[in-house]
């Protein structure tokens, strides 16, 4: 995994946009997996002016958000429909973008089709992440064994706890979720990770220490051969 340092958050998001921003030159039609929280909301923002400025266009490229919650409405302003709608969607052109359906009556079905799309697509050329402090990503949470697939989950106290931030009360935190899988994750041809916030100095270093466990989800992004970590400085401090 390329290690980065990125002096300020804004430094952080900028690198992020560019990487995305060459990802689109490169490969006008590429698809995109995209993350919620509050991580690339600095990167969505630089690539909005990028767009606003014409030095991007997205018309040819599709994206593939990694989860939602379950369940949820889209038009819950807790939902991650919501979320990129307000921070991406309506303010660029991508030709198609899907998140999973936080509404499905069938979940089984609901992610054997998220994963036959992203297949038809031709897969994930440049997957976005940001990682919860327990080492989540997507909502692939710690546990004894992982997904491959898009899946639904339970999530953990931990996630909870960390997501009540955005709700009026820990009650109403969705207690279950719809993700990609480690997969989904792992097939990506490049991915690039963002780091930022003060609880994810643990987590920061454990990704690089060579162990993978299934404790730890993001530690299995070692195993990817094309894995950039941008990291906010400012969690050492
Ligand atoms: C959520 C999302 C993750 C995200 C994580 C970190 O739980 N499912 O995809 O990476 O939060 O969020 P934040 O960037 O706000 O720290």
């Amino acid at each position: 995994m390329k290690k980065i340092l990125c002096k300020t958050y804004d430094d952080m998001s900028r690198q992020a946009a560019q990487l995305i921003i060459d990802q689109i030159h490169a490969k006008p039609d590429s698809v995109l997996g995209l993350a919620t929280g509050s991580s690339p909301i600095g990167m969505y923002q630089a690539l909005i002016e990028a767009y606003k400025a014409g030095t991007v266009d997205f018309s040819k490229a599709k994206s593939f958000n990694l989860d939602e919650y379950y369940p949820i409405a889209p038009d819950n302003d807790q939902s991650y429909h919501y979320f990129m709608q307000e921070h991406l969607f309506r303010h660029i052109n991508l030709s198609e973008s899907h998140i999973p359906d936080g509404t499905a009556a069938d979940v089984d079905r609901e992610c054997t089709a998220y994963d036959k799309m992203i297949a038809e697509a031709g897969g994930i050329d440049l997957q976005v992440l940001g990682i919860g402090p327990n080492g989540h990503i997507g909502f692939n949470e710690p546990d004894d064994a992982l997904f491959a697939g898009t899946h639904k989950t339970g999530l953990t106290q931990k996630t909870i706890q960390a997501n009540a931030r955005f709700f009026a009360s820990i009650d109403d935190v969705p207690k279950m979720a719809i993700t990609m899988g480690m997969g989904n994750i792992l097939k990506a041809k490049k991915i690039v990770l963002l780091i930022t916030g003060k609880n994810k100095t643990e987590v920061a270093e454990a990704i690089f220490n060579g162990k993978i466990t299934c404790d730890l989800p993001a530690s299995f992004l070692q195993l990817h051969p094309d894995t950039t970590v941008l990291i906010d400085e400012n969690i050492y401090q």
